[in-house]
């Protein structure tokens, strides 16, 4: 797709497509009024005829309307004008787009952007556009027969109108970040839907090193299992000793700001697929696992978003991947494992692998020394049951970065919200037989995985995603969602402010 901005009156104004708004009940915004005066009321005559009265999400297409210049109108409720929010303006431009998509149009102008949203710039809304409509048009294609150009979608360019006195800054903006974040989003979809026996950790460091050539600001590089030995990362080897695919370290390094500059880091799991090891997981829904790398790939769309944006800020990404898997080298319950940091490790539970592979990569975090260290990881089926779907989990050490992700996550709609680990947690991490075991029992399963991560981000600021609820949806429409992409980019634009 292709965006830009278009300034032109509605009287010379020629489109497939118009989108204009319309507020409950039947209350024109400003370019449908100008538009229907234009057409001697037609706008207004047909949303009665129809009986659409401009709730949040109901569409009206006009297919023809006078003056030859215009081919079709969309129109698009928002709902009641003092309560149009965040979540009621994304569901009208998702319904938008939607019809827009099927509408035959190759070419759109949307002047949606007009009406006020809180106290929302016209970058943000531009940015939320975008990237819904992105998210509507992506197809995973990649393994399917047939190739992606038999299904071209026929629109393929979208115009925002803006008045000839309207300041094109802040629309430029939008544009051009919510493109790099809706590319950040598809990259990180692909790599999660691709299956496990494609997405190996191999394929994700070549995925990773790719990228690196792409950009002039990043540098890309891989540790290999025999660096990880010298570095004594004894958690993240064990899990890998189960699988015959080698683990990787991959080591994204985004300089975008002048050489000394302090870096953010983010880390991922990339675990390619989470079968559990020894402590095998039931049948039903397995395949769902090969997921279990949406957080390395978030972190790897992350990058690229701001690498195509160019922020002035240095970004660290680290993937840990490896496979989890039961073979007869496999960790076994009961195992002791030495991690890098020298925290020796009971493994209770095979199956609570995330932790053992990022512990290694919190730990080699701190010779970047991080201004603060955020990871992301589908770390606890148990944040599921806590909190949905809906926001991701968030724990961490530092209360101001769990507000600035707690802001970011309300300004993408990429929401979390924050679960407490009291150190009386801690307790459930007692092994009588190492220093600390990888499992807390039943209870607040989510947090106490946090809280063994936290003994490893002891050193700097440290907040932890976990993304178990939302970077993939399951069901009818099971995919990966692109999840937390916005919000990490968002954290990272809100910084380099
Ligand atoms: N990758 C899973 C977590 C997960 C489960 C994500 C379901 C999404 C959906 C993780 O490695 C895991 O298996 N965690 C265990 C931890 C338990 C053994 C303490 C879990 O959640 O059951
Ligand atoms: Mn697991
Ligand atoms: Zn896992």
């Amino acid at each position: 797709m292709e965006y830009s901005t278009r300034t032109d009156t509605l009287e010379r104004l020629s489109t497939d497509c118009l989108i204009v708004g319309v507020f409950q009940k039947r209350k024109l915004a400003p370019t449908a009024e100008a538009l229907d005066a234009l057409f001697d009321g037609l706008l207004a005559r047909l949303l009665k005829r129809d009986d659409v009265e401009g709730k949040a999400g109901d569409t009206l297409l006009v297919n023809h309307v006078p003056g030859g210049r215009i081919d079709r109108v969309l129109l698009v409720g928002l709902g009641k004008r003092e309560e149009l929010n965040v979540a009621a303006y994304r569901k009208s431009l998702a319904a938008a787009f939607k019809v827009l998509k099927e509408s035959g149009a190759k070419h759109a102008v949307s002047a949606l952007h007009e009406v006020e949203v809180g106290q929302r710039g016209a970058d943000w809304k531009i940015r939320q556009a975008i990237e819904l409509l992105e998210s509507g048009l992506y197809r995973f294609r990649e393994m399917k027969g047939e190739s992606a150009e038999d299904h071209p979608p026929r629109l393929s360019r979208l115009q925002f109108l803006l008045a000839s006195d309207q300041d094109a800054a802040p629309v430029e903006t939008g544009i051009r970040e919510g493109q790099a974040i809706a590319h950040g989003m598809t990259l990180a979809r692909n790599l999660g839907n691709l299956p496990g026996n494609v997405c190996t950790p191999a394929y994700l460091a070549e995925q990773a090193l790719k990228l690196g050539k792409e950009y002039k600001k990043l540098k890309v590089s891989v540790l290999e299992e025999s660096d990880m030995e010298e570095l004594g990362m004894g958690a993240l080897l064990s899990v890998a000793r189960g699988s015959r695919q080698p683990a990787k370290l991959i080591v994204l390094e985004y300089r975008g700001a002048g050489g000394k500059a302090r870096p953010y880091v983010l880390i991922g799991k990339g675990l390619t697929f989470d079968a559990g090891g020894i402590s095998l997981k039931p049948a039903a829904n397995m395949d769902e696992m090969k997921y279990d790398m949406c957080g390395g790939a978030g972190v790897i769309g992350a990058i690229q978003a701001v690498a195509e944006m160019g922020l002035p800020l240095n970004v660290v990404g680290l993937v840990p991947a490896s496979e989890n898997l039961p073979d007869g080298n496999a960790n076994k319950p009961g195992d002791i494992v030495r991690s890098m940091a020298g925290i020796t490790v009971e493994i209770l539970n095979t199956d609570a692998e995330g932790r053992l592979i990022l512990c290694d990569a919190l730990t080699y975090a701190k010779r970047f020394d991080p201004v603060a260290v955020i990871d992301v990881a589908t770390l606890t089926g148990a944040c599921i049951v806590a909190l949905g779907r809906h926001p991701s989990g968030l724990m961490g050490n530092d209360d101001a970065l769990c507000e600035q992700l707690t802001r970011a996550g309300e300004t993408t709609w990429d929401r979390v919200w924050r679960m407490p680990i009291w150190d009386d947690y801690q307790e459930q991490l007692k092994s009588n037989f190492a220093d600390v075991a990888n499992i807390g029992g039943p209870d607040g399963g989510s947090i106490t995985a946090a809280c063994f991560l936290s003994r490893f981000a002891k050193d700097f600021k440290w907040a932890h995603l976990d993304i178990a609820g939302t970077a993939w949806k399951t069901g009818a429409d099971k995919g990966a969602t692109g999840r937390p992409v916005p919000l990490l980019v968002q954290y990272l634009i809100d910084r380099a402010a």
